[in-house]
């Protein structure tokens, strides 16, 4: 029997084991190491979603590298809001730094497409995003895809390792999917 969850109102159902995330954040470690060679990248990581996703994978970077934090939100509920909010800002010199954005998920993209100019505008050399998760099917703008994705999911709302239902389940060390009852 597959694992349900109950976090409020909603049930939830496993959908990616703790294994399975493993193997696709190694995956995705491993083609940074390898396109970034010789360089020094600097991480951004967005709270608070991307938290264990960066945990993991700046634990199987094996260059040397900085990071800093940003934390921004679009969403509230299930549902993204349409405006990004910074609530705190990147300290630190981004000019001509190369830089990868660590992000838990990339949906309608309203978040990246944000995002992005504003790195741009510190006068970053380079800028990528490296998303946990993406939901290809929901994606409204172009210049949010990312580059580095450890996994294509469907376009269901989705709980566990570091994403939130209304504040809960972000401890839970897979990923869950909203039960259609
Ligand atoms: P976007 O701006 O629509 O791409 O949404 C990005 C942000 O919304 C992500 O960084 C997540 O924090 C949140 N988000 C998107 N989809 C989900 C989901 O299925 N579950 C929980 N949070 C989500
Ligand atoms: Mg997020």
């Amino acid at each position: 029997m597959d694992k349900v969850v109950q976090v409020r109102d909603k049930r939830f159902r496993v959908s990616i084991t703790a294994d399975e995330l493993n193997e696709a954040v190694t995956k995705v470690a491993q083609r940074i190491n390898e396109d970034y060679a010789g360089k020094k990248p600097m991480f951004i990581v967005v709270l608070n979603g991307a938290f264990m996703f960066a945990s993991d994978l700046l634990k199987k970077i094996e260059l040397p590298c900085t990071m800093s934090c940003v934390k921004l939100s679009s969403y509230e509920g299930m549902c993204t809001t349409g405006k990004v909010r910074e609530m705190i800002g990147i300290s630190g010199d981004l000019e001509g730094k190369d830089v990868i954005i660590i992000e838990d998920i990339v949906d309608t993209g309203t978040t990246m497409h944000g995002l992005l100019p504003k790195l741009r505008a510190k006068g970053v050399a380079s800028v990528e995003i490296c998303s946990l998760l993406h939901k290809p099917e929901a994606l409204l703008f172009d210049d949010a895809k990312p580059k580095y994705i450890a996994l294509n999911i469907p376009n269901d709302f989705i709980i566990g390792y570091g994403l939130d239902y209304d504040g809960e389940a972000r401890n839970l060390p897979e990923i869950y999917t909203l039960m259609k009852e």
